[in-house]
């Protein structure tokens, strides 16, 4: 299937008098979606690639994928940080093999090419070997062409003319505050990584990872073990009138409603025990002496799944995660879980935050396999039903709460936007930038 500008414009509907916002399901099954998709979205965006934290040292790196391409993100025996793709300029092997680690350098070990944490080629065997002079500063690794941070999340991008980091993160910004304001001494991810696959298309998890309308019907077992543990709030919440949905700007966007879950952050819980609540209020005291009582509040006492388009989760729910969303084919996805902590906090803190965590969007949580069970269902019925559309309307009426879909409509009105080419889409349900351009 070859898509044209036609085709883009009827993927989505977006109709403001009438209520209606629907999403043409190839969108989630047409390999041609999937090719324009890395060209026109994976291709332009920032991508998240990884945290400060978890290259702390000179020569501390690790190895990760972001849509589709290898890389290392090291920090150099200079202290900068830098992210390089993870293929040796001689003939192209993998010049890292692990994970993450602490090196002084990185030996290809197909043909022994080595280069140095700053990425210069510093050893090639039998030099002497090749006619023409060898220029080493010409054979470093390749650099991504952009690397940005903020509050210590790293982000790169594919694109060397993209927009400035903390110009694209846009209104996320002061969510991404929330997080990194939470440890004194900032925040750090906690090692062990959570790594699973999902049959269903990527844009699935996105929007199911800030939708507030499935928790109850969804998730029923684990309100209903939260209820068991003393606690029958958790479901009522997210539909309490403080619960609330916004859309960010450049198709990021959050849900943020008062805590259903036990949160290790100040927030005494029964399920957590009554040696518990000193450290607690210790910690809500330290945050309100730092941060004032609002964001004390809202750091402590209210919950935030943030959307950093187009795939970087900040789910700020049980634990504190990071989850990051990557698609490899029309119906298969990979994701990545992180749990972030403040730095140093105690063991006993990392303890609740890990449970948190692993109790609700663990791989074996009492959450995210009900999740994928969904997403795959949704993803089967596509295969009958591909030329349908899917009804994402909820709440275009009225201010959007956490149980409407204004945070998916904030995020497909910019990936149509940037599927066209037109660059960022409507924001704030605001009128609808005129579609230019064909697409190939
Ligand atoms: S491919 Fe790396 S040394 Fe040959
Ligand atoms: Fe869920």
């Amino acid at each position: 299937m070859a898509l044209d500008t036609q085709d883009l414009q009827d993927a989505v509907i977006d109709d403001r008098e009438r209520g209606v916002f629907r999403v043409k399901r190839t969108t989630m099954t047409a390999d041609a979606m999937w090719h324009l998709e890395r060209k026109r979205v994976f291709d332009q965006c920032w991508l998240y690639v990884g945290h400060t934290s978890e290259i702390a040292e000179p020569g501390d790196f690790v190895r990760r994928k972001v849509a589709g391409r290898p890389l290392v993100f090291v920090r150099g025996r200079d202290g900068e940080v830098r992210a390089f793709y993870n293929s040796c300029t001689h003939r192209g092997a993998r010049v890292c093999r692990q994970d993450h680690g602490n090196t002084k350098s990185f030996q290809c070990f197909y043909h022994a090419w080595t280069f140095s944490t700053e990425g210069k080629l510093v050893g090639i065997p039998d030099k002497e070997g090749y006619a023409h002079a060898v220029d080493p500063a010409e054979l470093g690794l390749r650099p991504v062409a952009r690397l940005a941070c903020y509050r210590d999340f790293w982000f790169v991008s594919f694109n060397p003319e993209v927009e400035p980091l903390e110009d694209y993160l846009a209104g996320a910004k002061e969510y991404i505050d929330l997080v990194a304001d939470q440890g004194a001494d900032g925040m750090c991810v906690l090692p062990g990584t959570h790594q699973y696959a999902c049959n269903a298309n990527w844009k699935l998890m996105v929007e199911n990872s800030v939708d507030g309308y499935h928790g109850a019907p969804l998730h029923h077992t684990y309100f209903a073990f939260l209820a068991s543990q003393g606690d029958d709030d958790g479901a009522k919440q997210l539909r309490s009138v403080e619960a609330r949905a916004y859309d960010l700007g450049n198709g990021h966007a959050v849900v943020d409603y008062p805590a259903p879950f036990p949160r290790a952050i100040a927030r005494w819980h029964p399920i957590y025990g009554e040696d518990a609540k000193d450290e607690l209020q210790g910690i809500r005291d330290e945050l309100v002496d730092r941060c004032g009582e609002e964001r004390a509040h809202r750091m402590a006492e209210t919950c935030r799944n943030l959307l950093i388009y187009p795939n970087l989760l900040l789910l700020d729910v049980a634990g504190l995660t990071l989850r990051t969303v990557w698609p490899v084919r029309p119906d298969y996805m990979e994701l990545t879980g992180y749990a972030l902590a403040p730095r140093g906090e105690s063991a006993a803190q990392t303890r609740r935050r890990l449970e948190g965590f692993n109790l609700f969007l663990g791989p074996g949580g009492l959450a995210t396999p009900d999740d994928i069970e969904a997403l795959e269902a949704c993803q089967e019925g596509f295969a009958a039903t591909a030329e349908d559309y899917s009804d994402i309307s909820r709440g275009m009426h009225r201010d959007a709460a956490t149980v409407d879909e204004l945070q998916m409509r904030a995020f497909w009105r910019e990936w149509q936007a940037n599927m066209l080419g037109l660059g960022h889409g409507a924001h704030d349900e605001g009128p609808k930038p005129a579609p230019a351009g064909v697409a190939s």
